[in-house]
């Protein structure tokens, strides 16, 4: 056997070891993948991020969240992802209230969540109200029941807003 041949044994032999190198891992990757999946662990990579409090720069500062304390946060109405509040019959879903500029330019601000089943609620600037898309509950701006099924007010929070326009302050 000259060098040309043993280098091309040596090379046949390579590609038959590497293929069944190949298939040795893909049998591996495959079993691990099931092992994960089976588990219900999560790639890390494609983990989302948990929330964090949010900060000055979402134009969110403090608590709107009523699992973590009173109800206390300030709302930077200059900020893109709130300016549209500036514009009266708007509203945006905070944590957990429902703050709405209604269309006689006051601010309120509402128990997102619905008395009767829990679904969120909505502002309806044509009706000026507020309204559960489930069942058809209608609440008053002040949180009362205007029509059922729900018999419960909606907890009403106090909403100021900064003389010049462009903080709104929302307190228990
Ligand atoms: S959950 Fe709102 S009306 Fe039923």
């Amino acid at each position: 056997m000259n060098t040309t041949q043993k280098e091309t044994m040596k090379r046949a032999e390579f590609l038959r070891s590497l293929s069944l190198g190949t298939s040795t891992l893909m049998a591996v990757y495959c079993l691990g993948s099931l092992t994960s999946c089976s588990t219900g662990e999560m790639d890390p990579v494609t983990t989302p991020p948990t929330p964090t409090t949010p900060g000055g720069t979402t134009g969110l500062t403090g608590n709107a969240t009523t699992s973590a304390g009173a109800i206390n946060f300030t709302v930077d109405l200059t900020n893109a992802t709130y300016s549209k509040l500036k514009t009266a019959g708007s509203f945006a879903i905070i944590g957990d209230l429902i703050v709405a500029f209604s269309t006689t330019k006051t601010y309120v601000a509402l128990s997102k969540v619905c008395t009767h089943e829990g679904t969120t609620v909505q502002y309806r600037s044509a009706e000026n109200d507020i309204y559960c898309p489930n069942h058809g509950s209608e609440y008053a701006l002040t949180g009362t029941v205007d029509n059922g099924p729900a018999v419960a007010s909606l907890k009403a929070y106090k909403a100021v807003v900064s003389a010049d326009g462009n903080t709104l302050t929302v307190t228990a």
